[in-house]
């Protein structure tokens, strides 16, 4: 396997191509808004930067980095050749289910199809391919270049070549692949996003102040960021559609989005991405608690 192609150009499309390049991969990166790909291909390169301030790689290895990216706005075009595809767009099952029937008939029998959903059922997905035991789901974390994690979810009819294909496509990476089940949340955001619900919780009912909650959960617990500022990095909005899918899928009320969440989606406070979450992150007020306002 030598040369993938990614979906989707955003936070997470760019880490992963980033990844695969700098270990020598072909990557085609595709996504349907040429500003998404200039503003990935910007972010791979000011990140390859970081790296060079921090010695830990030279020059050279940048240029070859993205020496090995290539960008494409039609699907058919960037998927040609490739070994491995993984999705890495929007979460919405409309956009996953269309890219997937697209691929299944544009790619090689061959072709693994991955996607990094972070919820969406990888059976449900499958399901809109003719070869559902080539589906797997492939969830990196973000920031992927840093990250060590790969969970590795199996569909319901994942063969076990794929599996140990993607473990070893992981492992290449120097990532450290984790295989679970397809149910709602998977592992990760199973448990992650319950504790992040009850934060939420904690800061509607009055409890305490959101740099308290981060500040309990930082000393207290050795959480290298609290949840309600790991919550902004992840996005308030993806936060609400992983509990959603959790509630519905799970059908069981303590996965239920507390409404302070769904309040500040509404009002499109939805972390970094968006400037403000419960902290601000407008230039002038960089990460600044936003004291009370939600409540
Ligand atoms: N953000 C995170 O922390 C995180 C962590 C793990 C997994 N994920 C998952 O990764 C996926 C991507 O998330 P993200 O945060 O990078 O999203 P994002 O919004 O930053 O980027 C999504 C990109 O997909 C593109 N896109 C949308 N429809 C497309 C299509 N039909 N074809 C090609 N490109 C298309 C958009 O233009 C956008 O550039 C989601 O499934 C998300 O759940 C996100």
């Amino acid at each position: 396997m030598k040369h993938i192609a990614v979906i989707g150009a955003g936070t997470m499309g760019n880490g992963i191509s980033h990844v695969f390049a700098q270990t020598g991969y072909s990557v085609n990166l595709i996504d349907i808004s040429q500003n998404a790909l200039d503003k990935g291909i910007s972010t791979i390169s000011k990140n390859l930067d970081r790296m060079i301030a921090k010695e830990k790689i030279d020059e050279t290895v940048k240029s070859a980095t993205l020496g090995k990216i290539a960008t494409y706005t039609l699907l058919a075009e960037g998927i040609a050749d490739t070994d491995l595809v993984i999705e890495a767009a929007s979460e919405n099952l409309e956009v996953k289910l269309k890219i997937f029937g697209e691929l299944d008939g544009l790619c090689a029998k061959n072709t693994i199809l991955a996607t990094n959903t972070s919820s969406i059922s990888i059976t449900k997905i499958a399901a809109a391919t003719q070869r559902p035991d080539k589906v797997i789901g492939m969830h990196f974390m973000n920031p992927v270049p840093i990250m060590q994690l790969v969970e590795i979810i199996r569909g319901y009819r994942t063969s076990d070549k794929t599996t140990q294909t993607i473990m070893k496509v992981s492992q290449k990476l120097g990532k450290t692949p984790t295989e679970v089940n397809d149910y709602p949340g998977f592992v990760a955001n199973r448990i992650l996003m319950p504790m992040i619900n009850e934060a939420i919780e904690t800061l509607y009912h009055g409890v305490a102040g959101v740099s308290e909650i981060d500040t309990i959960m930082k000393l207290g617990m050795a959480h290298p960021m609290g949840p309600l500022q790991l919550a902004d990095y992840i996005g308030l909005d993806v936060c609400l559609s992983i509990l959603n899918v959790m509630y519905d899928g799970l059908k069981n009320p303590k996965y239920a989005p507390c409404p302070l969440l769904v309040n500040m989606v509404n009002a499109g406070k939805l972390g970094v991405k968006s400037g403000e979450g419960f902290y601000d992150y407008s230039e002038s007020k960089k990460a600044e608690k936003v004291s009370g306002r939600h409540l």
